[in-house]
């Protein structure tokens, strides 16, 4: 689901946030996001809830009063980015000093979860440590950072965060353009043996349909037309439905194709054992709900699959793609690898490679297995050499590289709706994404940003399709 992407402050909204009670001028945020969709979504909210204090968003660090840096843990060069990103950080923060203004440093998101006071340690700039759970408690942090103290806050909280961190006012979101994610679940309780999530996001939790609409009927009412649901396994989500009875996921979309101005649906990231029966339904009868899976697979040979403690076997797999592909002929599908997990034989590699050339993927992202602090994983002998790693991994991208190119030639001639999303980066274009997620280069005369146009695809380049609009 995450794909080691920075998102330079998401945050950019052109509403003006009201001014401080106490009339002075606003002050700015910059935030900058690590990591994953949940982390862009965080910090959304994040700024949403500070907008109320009167921070508007900078548009860079130099300029603004409070840096928040959205952290991601999940592998070592995730987590180590940030403290090469804090050196660049305290060094604008004594420069702004010199000029007589004050810098708050605080970190959040997943590296804060994990490391918490040790951060203070190795980086005595940093003010604040706020993990994933207690983002609405950061008005009240910063006070007590105001009043010369350094906070860390890592518990995961028992009142729900969600609540206190409603989405923001219509004018920012609809600043943000029209697709938009919305977090439904958080934590997870699967820990799969490599994995920091479980630890950094806390227990599964899900949350209630009524919320979950409320915030959907807000983005659509803003102009947003599609939602992506988020979830670090978004299709274990679960709750009760107006009717009293219990819902999962498959459950909830239907309901969501029901809110008015939503015309697309997307959801990630799921887990293949939650792929119940109404979820591939959802698949085969709502058209709204787009045609692309994000299933991570992890490996493709069962010794590894269970020393991963996935609790599925590389057929189980291959069985439920069936199922799906059956419901949906044609769904496009993205997956996880990692190789190089410890113990991992060329045999088990190449069960890795068989099972990507007999499922065929759409889209997927491919990873060197990262020993984690505190993971049972860091803890087993047989730890691969990286260099036969590295040769693991690029065998494995080259393949699922193939695999794409072919994908994006086969909508070659096809006449497919895009939804306009942007500006492109030449003029009288406009860029908007397919059905399957890839991005459609579209004459501007089409339509405008926001409008689901017909186009015919006429040639398929390395990152997107370029198209003809239909008559
Ligand atoms: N909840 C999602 C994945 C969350 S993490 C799921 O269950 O599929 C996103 C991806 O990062 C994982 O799917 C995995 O492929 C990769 N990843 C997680 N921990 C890793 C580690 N220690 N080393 C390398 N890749 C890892
Ligand atoms: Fe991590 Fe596994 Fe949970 Fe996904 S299901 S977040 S990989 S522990
Ligand atoms: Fe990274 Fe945390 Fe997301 S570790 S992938 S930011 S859940």
């Amino acid at each position: 689901m995450e794909q080691d992407v920075t998102l330079d402050s998401e945050n950019r909204q052109a509403a003006a946030a009201p001014r401080p009670a106490d009339g002075r001028a606003p002050r700015k945020v910059f935030v900058k996001t690590y990591g994953c969709q949940m982390n862009v979504y965080d910090s959304q909210r994040m700024a949403d809830a500070l907008a109320p204090q009167g921070y508007e968003s900078a548009a860079t660090p130099e300029e603004a009063d409070l840096v928040l840096l959205n952290t991601c843990h999940i592998r070592e060069k995730a987590a180590e980015k940030v403290y090469s990103e804090l050196g660049r950080i305290r060094q604008i923060k004594e420069a702004r000093a010199r000029a007589g203004r004050d810098t708050v440093i605080g970190i959040a998101g997943c590296v804060a979860q994990a490391e918490g006071s040790e951060i203070l340690r190795r980086a005595p700039a940093v003010d604040l440590v706020v993990g994933p759970q207690t983002y609405h408690r950061l008005p009240a942090i910063l006070s007590r950072v105001a009043a010369g103290e350094k906070v860390v806050e890592t518990e995961h909280a028992v009142e729900d965060k969600f609540e206190h961190l409603p989405a923001g006012p219509r004018r920012a979101v609809a600043a943000r353009g029209v697709t938009a994610f919305l977090t439904v679940q958080e934590g997870c309780d699967k820990f799969c043996t490599f994995c920091v999530v479980p630890y950094t996001r806390g227990a599964e939790v899900s949350r209630p349909v009524a919320q979950i609409v409320a915030e959907a009927e807000r983005l659509a009412a803003a102009g947003v037309r599609e939602v992506t649901l988020l979830g670090q396994n978004v299709n274990a989500w679960h709750g009760a439905g107006p009717d009293g009875r219990a819902w999962g996921l498959g459950e909830l979309l239907f309901r969501l194709a029901a809110v008015p101005g939503l015309d697309r649906l997307r959801y990630t990231t799921s887990h293949p054992r939650d792929m119940d029966d109404a979820l591939i339904a959802a698949h085969r009868d709502l058209d709204c709900l787009m045609p692309y899976l994000h299933l991570p697979v992890q490996a493709g040979s069962d010794r590894i699959l269970k020393a991963m403690n996935r609790r599925h076997t590389a057929a189980d797999y291959l069985r439920l793609i069936e199922r799906i592909r059956a419901a949906r002929p044609d769904i496009a599908l993205s997956g996880d690898f990692i190789v190089g997990f410890p113990g991992e034989t060329e045999a088990d590699f190449e069960a890795t490679m068989q099972l990507v050339r007999t499922i065929g993927y759409a889209q997927a992202f491919s990873f060197k297995y990262s020993p984690r602090p505190g993971t049972p994983g860091a803890e087993l002998d047989g730890h691969v050499a990286e260099p036969v790693k590295a040769e693991r991994l690029q065998r494995l991208q080259a393949l699922l590289g193939e695999q794409q190119r072919a994908f994006a030639e086969a909508t070659v001639g096809k006449r497919i709706d895009v939804l306009l999303e942007k500006p492109g980066r030449h003029e009288g274009q406009r860029v908007g994404r397919s059905p399957w997620l890839q991005p459609v280069i579209v004459d501007e005369k089409a339509g405008e940003i926001g409008d689901i146009v017909k186009v015919r695809i006429t040639e398929a380049g390395a990152n997107s399709l370029f198209s003809q609009p239909c008559a």
